[in-house]
């Protein structure tokens, strides 16, 4: 329960603890240079990747890739939210924080912890039906007819949700709860006339649980194939919302770090057999693709996926999005296609665990996927082309973007050049179709160069480290110059900062992708020795990267211009490249303004 936390007092809080001293009681931390470093607690690993800095105060682990404040370490650590670790840390150094809660958020508050309560006597009703009740009988026989062991069962919280109208009802009125409380909850449903019944009857129950473990919802499995929906689930409350949860999370939790990748499959059976095999780090979507929020859920946890949807067209369609969806989040992602039309739960319960384990081990990466995909409707490689150099366009890493031109180029029988030339095409196009509007923003990383990239994010690293970087930098190149998104969103926020605060500061409530960027840069790599120099190069960089592109664009409308014998265009166009491509001259003046500047 959230009461709010004065902004004042978060920071009184982080002031007053000292990051190396917390993370010194979970981890045997070693100096080395400024800073310190450990095993890292949040993947396996041999030599110590997790580092420590004193001086910003500020965690990032070269392995995995997690990083934070104190407040994230302890989240991470201790599986708080933002609001537990801050009380957590508040105990400790004695700071206290007021319960002032308005009338509204009180009656909030009160409403929502009486919705937990409810889930929690709901899921050890429909426990006690399914263990301890005769009316239980068939649902125990159905579960074991799937072949589902009693650990399991118990493991995963399964209940059995009796035949009656009203049982649940019945049982929580006698804990004195109000007809509309367990409307509100889900756990009952009010006819058109007015009459209230169950929500879940003659159903197998799965609860759902947060990643902390708590009861948020229900799914519920029809016993008999006539039964409609097969699938009933609880419907959207204060507590649940499914886009945001992923079945089973609360328990593979500790396996998908411990093995460094997470697998997502589609249902509930899918998760159990997985769990009962010993494939501990499987979690579900529960039917239908990936959201993005699952996928920001799964982002906390790991940055490896592999997708193992079902063979069918439905199966493949939801594959397919949501790899797009993970792959945008900046995943690295493979697919497992389970073979002869099954899905991952009745191939697990007829293979066993090591087929499964080589079906996983030998998963295609996402792009292979898409390759084979494509190539099974096709055999026009051009189209295939059309399909998989999207994605590609859209990786942030040059080295990945070029491994992947030349994969595309050996399965398709292509030269290296040519899927290059199709990438550099396919980007200049998107640059076409969106000159200057607001979806540029979002798409622009299709079209920029790796040199940029790079300078970019060295921009981003040296302000970072040095915000007193940050008017030179929007003075030489404006406040517009940063095209990957990420990036862009993360030099917004700088602006936003005072210089007097470090990003330790003012993390706190970024979200995961942010963060971790940030702490990346800053624990990366030491401040540079002449940094000034270092940054002047990175600007002339930028600059004559947009030099360039400027002069692609108007290349390509002259051609067009010509080809419509448009004279005047065609010579205004002339001139405005006469004009760029003599910049040189003038940028060299203009480097030694600079460089005054930069030598402060
Ligand atoms: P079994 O058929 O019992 O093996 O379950 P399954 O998990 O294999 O089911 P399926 O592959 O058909 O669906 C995958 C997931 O989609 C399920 O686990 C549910 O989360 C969801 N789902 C399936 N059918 C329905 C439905 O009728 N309604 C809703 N809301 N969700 C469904
Ligand atoms: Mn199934």
């Amino acid at each position: 329960m959230g009461a709010f936390i004065p902004r004042e007092l978060i920071e009184t809080i982080r002031g007053q603890v000292d990051l190396v001293e917390v993370a010194g009681e979970y981890l045997r931390l070693t100096k080395k240079g400024k800073d310190f470093v450990a095993l890292c607690p949040f993947h396996q690993e041999k030599t110590p990747s997790f580092t420590v800095s004193r001086e910003k105060q500020i965690f990032h682990c070269f392995g995995c890739g997690v990083g934070g404040n104190v407040f994230h370490f302890l989240m991470a650590m201790e599986n708080l939210t933002f609001p537990e670790a801050v009380r957590q840390l508040a105990a400790r150094t004695g700071v206290v924080i007021p319960v002032s809660r308005g009338a509204d958020e009180q009656k909030k508050a009160g409403m929502e912890s009486r919705l937990w309560e409810m889930n929690a006597l709901a899921r050890d009703f429909y426990r006690q039906f399914l263990h301890n009740r005769a009316e239980g009988a068939l649902a125990r026989e159905y579960l074991a007819r799937r072949g589902l062991h009693k650990d399991i069962i118990l493991r995963f919280q399964l209940g059995y949700a009796p035949a009656g109208w009203d049982s649940l009802i019945k049982y929580l009125k006698g804990h004195n709860y109000a007809l509309e409380e367990i409307v509100a909850a889900g756990l009952a449903v009010a006819s058109e006339r007015g009459k209230v019944f169950d929500r879940f009857r003659h159903r197998i129950i799965f609860p759902i649980h947060n990643p902390q473990g708590k009861v948020v919802g229900f799914g519920g499995r029809a016993l008999r194939e006539e039964d409609e929906p097969k699938y009933l689930n609880s419907p959207e409350t204060a507590v649940f919302n499914k886009r945001h949860l992923l079945y089973g999370l609360d328990l593979a939790r500790p396996a998908i770090r411990e093995q460094g990748f997470a697998i997502i499959v589609e249902g509930y059976m899918d998760v159990l057999s997985a769990h009962q095999a010993g494939v501990n780090n499987a979690v579900a979507s529960m039917g239908t693709s990936l959201t993005v929020e699952q996928g920001r859920l799964l982002l906390r946890y790991t940055t490896e996926a592999v997708i193992a949807y079902d063979a069918d067209a439905a199966g493949v369609a939801a594959a397919l999005r949501s790899l797009d969806i993970l792959c945008e989040l900046g995943f690295s992602i493979r697919v497992v296609s389970v073979p002869q039309g099954k899905d991952p739960d009745e191939y697990i319960r007829s293979h066993g665990r090591q087929a499964w384990d080589s079906l996983v081990k030998n998963a295609p990466t996402f792009l292979e996927y898409k390759i084979e995909q494509a190539s099974r409707v096709t055999g026009d490689k051009k189209k295939i082309l059309q399909q998989v150099i999207p994605g590609v366009a859209g990786m942030t890493s040059p080295v990945e973007q070029e491994e992947s031109v030349k994969l595309i180029a050996a399965r398709l029988g292509l030269s290296w050049e040519v899927v290059k030339s199709e990438l550099r095409r396919y980007q200049v196009e998107q640059r076409k179709k969106w000159p200057i509007s607001d979806k540029i923003a979002n798409k622009t990383h299709n079209i920029i160069t790796d040199a940029k990239k790079i300078a970019e994010q060295e921009i981003l690293r040296l302000i970072l480290q040095n915000p007193g970087y940050l008017p030179v930098v929007e003075k030489e190149l404006g406040a517009q110059f940063i095209e990957n998104p990420l990036f862009k969103r993360i030099f917004k926020l700088m602006q936003q900062q005072s210089e007097k605060q470090g990003p330790a500061d003012w993390m706190d409530e970024l979200p995961d992708q942010e963060r971790i960027v940030i702490s990346r840069l800053l624990i990366e790599r030491p401040p540079l020795g002449d940094s000034s120099e270092v940054l002047r190069d990175l600007i002339k960089t930028i600059k004559a990267n947009d030099r360039m592109l400027q002069k692609d664009r108007l290349l390509q409308e002259l051609a067009r211009a010509e080809k419509n014998r448009d004279l005047e265009r065609v010579n205004f166009l002339l001139k405005e490249l006469e004009q760029l491509l003599s910049w040189p001259k003038r940028e060299a003046g203009c480097a030694a303004e600079g460089g005054k500047e930069l030598s402060i």
